[in-house]
Order: C-alpha cells, then structure tokens, then sequence
C-alpha cells in the first residue's frame, strides 16, 4: 500500500508541486486544503486528479486536515507560518514538508527558537520533517555531493554562496509580496508585522531567507557555520518595500567547523548577477574546485621525489547539467513526464525525454525524497538539524550586520539521529 498525502497552500508555489506529489508512484491518495476555496476548486475540477483525489478530501482549514487519516502533509503556505504550522502536524501524527525557509520573521531569536522547538517536536514526536529547499537538489549540488563523497575536493578551503535577488527583477518581489498579502492569512499578517514587530523596531533583513545561499556549501561539505562577521546594506530611497527591514543587502562571512571560509551574500537591492545564476554557489578544495559549472583538479607532485622537469599539470572540464543529475528510478520518471507534459498530444509526448524542472531541476527530487522518506520511514536528507544550520547562518550574520559587524558565535544543535 502507497502513502497519503495532504497540500496545505496552492498559491503560486504550492500549485507548481501539486502535479508532481499526485504523479508519484508511491502516493495512493492526496488531499487538498487552503484557507481561500477558489485556490483548491481547479484541481478538484481537473480530471487529472480525480483517481487519487476524493471530495471528502479538500478541506478549508489546517486544524481540519491535521484531523484527517493522512500520512503526511506538505505545507507550502506564506514564510512566516511555516513552523508553527509543521510543528501543529508532527504533533497531529503527519511527517511534514514545509516550503523555505523554516521561519521568516523581523525576530531572529524568534527564528531560533523555531528551529530548537522544530527539532524538539521531531525528537519527542518520531515524525519526520523535510525543508523544501530548492538549491539542495540542483544539478550543481548534487554533483558537488558526490565529489565530496568520492573525496574529489580533497580538504575544503572556501566556498560562496549568494541569493541575488533584485526587488525589480523578472520575478518581481513587489508582486510576489502583494500576492502573499492577498487572502485572510495574507490580511491577518499585515496587522501582526506592524504591532508585533515593525512598531517595536524589530527588523528583518534578507539574511533572514537564507536557505538559498546557505544550503550548497553546507549540503557539499558537510560543515556547520562556527562564527560570522556580516555588514547590511540600507535602503536609501525610503522604498517602501523595504519598511520592515534594517538592510536590503546583506554579506556575512562564516568561520566553519571544518576550517573552511564561506562567504554568503543576500542581495534584494542590486542590479543583476555575480556569476552564471542568481542562486548558486562555488565551493575549492586542496585537490578539487567546482565554479560556474566547471570542475578543477590540482594534481600535486610526489613531495619526497620532486621532479622539478616533469611537474603535474592541473586541469579543469565543464560539467553538463545531465552529468550532474542523478537518475530517478524508471517508474518515477514515467509518472512524473505523464505529470509535467500532460498538456501534449501523445506523438508530441513520445518525442519527449523527461526533464527536471522548477529551480534548476529541483522540484522533482524534492517531491521523490519526501514520498521516498515517508514511505521508507526514514528521515529526509534535509532534515530539521540539517535545515536548522542553513538558517542559523542567515540569523546569525543578521545579528551581526545589526552590530556593525561584531564577530558572533552561531548555536548548533548537532547531526540528525
Ligand atoms: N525556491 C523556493 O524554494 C521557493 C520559491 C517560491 C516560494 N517559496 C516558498 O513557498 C511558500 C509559498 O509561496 P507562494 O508564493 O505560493 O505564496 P502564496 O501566498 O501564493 O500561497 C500561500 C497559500 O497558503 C494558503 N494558506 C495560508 N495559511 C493557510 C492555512 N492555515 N491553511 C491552509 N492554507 C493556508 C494561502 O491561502 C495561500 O493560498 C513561501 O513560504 C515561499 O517562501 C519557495
């Protein structure tokens, strides 16, 4: 017997995975629930969800669906409800995904305690909880993984990682911010973000959505952020989309407690792109480097016959992104090209090879390591303890942007059991 799944939230985000959790071999059923009906009703409508969707499975509430006999719930609702809301269904028996970041609030102690009480509640609980983050299973990274598996970096010694992201770029924030304002969660939001936080001069920064930047170095090395030194940039045109923040850039760099130094960087007011992408990372090692999707390799002399005529020359290869995919298991990718090209006419769909989409690729291996975990009752590759240093790097550097730069110890609540 196959799984079953709740979606909590079919906004813009949720909508994109809804196909994809449906498609999956191993789930047998869904249910649905958003607080705003018209959301929900074009799936229940649309004939491709009808053989695991019934009636009695959409529900207009969370405290409604936690009630429900599900295995698990995927909660991809507004940023700031995310931890309560995956706490709320651990605690209702369901393992929960939960869209990134764990928390986004002005408070960052109160991002803190999120993460310890997240983890607390998987501890006492026994249930699992998975970050969505995307960066974790682009190509990229999942390339990066295996080298550093196979050893290919050989020690780490310094890695970027940065979200740039321009309030007035393609995806534009201004828009994306007003349509999460949209709706009763979105309504109720707006009085809590005022009195309990921006009136009391508590602001937030973009560190305080970290996951993006933070999740390659830490994924490919294995290492946690020891301390941080960050500065903020602040807004100089009394933007109005940046009222609730003390900065609308932010650039921190980590000790970490494998010796290596990361620098992140958090860009929401600055044209363009460093690099190839906007949300990418580089990672060097002693033997190996990986930038801009190319991989380097140093090749080092013997240090005890050094043959000064005939010394090693390095070398460097791009990488392609079908190299650094690894493959789904045939009947997954069967399901899921059914899902994401339903829309074509079957000749059309027989000359097509199904490819990984969705930031960079990411969504699929998403959705196939959180059914994959559920049904094998295991804990997610990115787990709470995991999820939880990706976002103490962002809250720490804030805090120490906050301070001008003072060099600040970040907490660790250690590797998943
Ligand atoms: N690359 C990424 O990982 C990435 C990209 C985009 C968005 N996101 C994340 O996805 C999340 C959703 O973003 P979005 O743009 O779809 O937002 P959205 O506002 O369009 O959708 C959120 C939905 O959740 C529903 N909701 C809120 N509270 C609810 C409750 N108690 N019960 C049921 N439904 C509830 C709302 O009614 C709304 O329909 C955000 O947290 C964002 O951070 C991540």
């Amino acid at each position: 017997m196959g799984i079953s799944i709740g979606l909590v939230g079919l906004g813009q985000f949720g909508s994109a995975f809804a196909p994809l959790f449906k498609a999956h071999p191993l789930v047998d059923r869904i249910a649905l629930c958003d607080r705003e009906a018209d959301r929900i009703r074009r799936f229940a409508d649309d004939p491709f969800y009808a053989d695991k969707l019934a009636l009695k499975d959409i529900y207009l509430s969370l405290d409604d669906i936690c009630r429900a006999d599900l295995d698990a719930l995927v909660i991809i609702t507004q940023p700031w409800l995310h931890a309560p809301q995956c706490i709320q269904a651990m605690q209702a028996g369901k393992h929960v995904y939960s869209a990134v970041p764990i928390s986004c609030v002005p408070d960052g102690d109160e991002i803190l305690e999120w993460c310890e009480k997240i983890i607390e509640t998987c501890t006492h609980t026994g249930q699992h909880y998975m970050l969505g983050e995307t960066t974790y299973y682009r190509p990229e990274a999942q390339f990066c993984r295996r080298q550093a598996a196979a050893g290919k970096f050989g020690d780490f010694v310094y890695a970027e990682g940065e979200y740039l992201h321009d309030v007035d770029a393609g995806c534009n924030l201004r828009q994306v911010s007003y349509q999460r304002s949209l709706g009763q969660a979105g309504q109720e939001w707006r009085q809590t973000a005022a009195s309990k936080y921006r009136d009391q001069g508590i602001l937030g920064g973009p560190m305080h959505y970290p996951t993006h930047s933070t999740s390659g170095p830490v994924c490919v090395m294995g290492a946690h952020a020891v301390e941080v030194t960050a500065y903020g940039w602040r807004n100089r045109t009394q933007d109005p989309h940046f009222a609730a923040d003390a900065f609308s850039n932010e650039f921190a760099f980590f000790r970490m407690s494998n010796g290596a130094t990361v620098r992140i960087a958090e860009t929401r007011e600055a044209a363009g792109i460093l690099g190839g992408d906007s949300e990418t990372f580089r990672i060097m090692g002693t033997l190996g480097t990986f930038s801009e999707n190319r991989w380097f390799e140093a090749r080092r002399p013997d240090l005890d016959h050094l043959d000064y005529a005939n010394l090693p020359k390095p070398s460097s290869r791009s990488v392609d992104r079908a190299e650094m995919f690894e493959p789904f298991p045939p009947e997954v990718t069967a399901a899921f090209k059914r899902a994401v090209y339903r829309d074509l006419s079957e000749e059309e769909f027989q000359t097509r090879d199904f490819t990984p989409g969705g930031h960079g690729g990411s969504h699929p291996y998403l959705v196939h390591e959180f059914c994959s975990a559920v049904a094998e009752r295991r804990t997610p590759a990115i787990n709470a303890w995991e999820a939880a240093r990706y976002m103490v790097m962002g809250v720490m550097a804030h805090k120490s942007a906050l301070r001008d730069g003072e060099t600040l110890a970040c907490p660790d609540w250690g590797d998943a059991p």
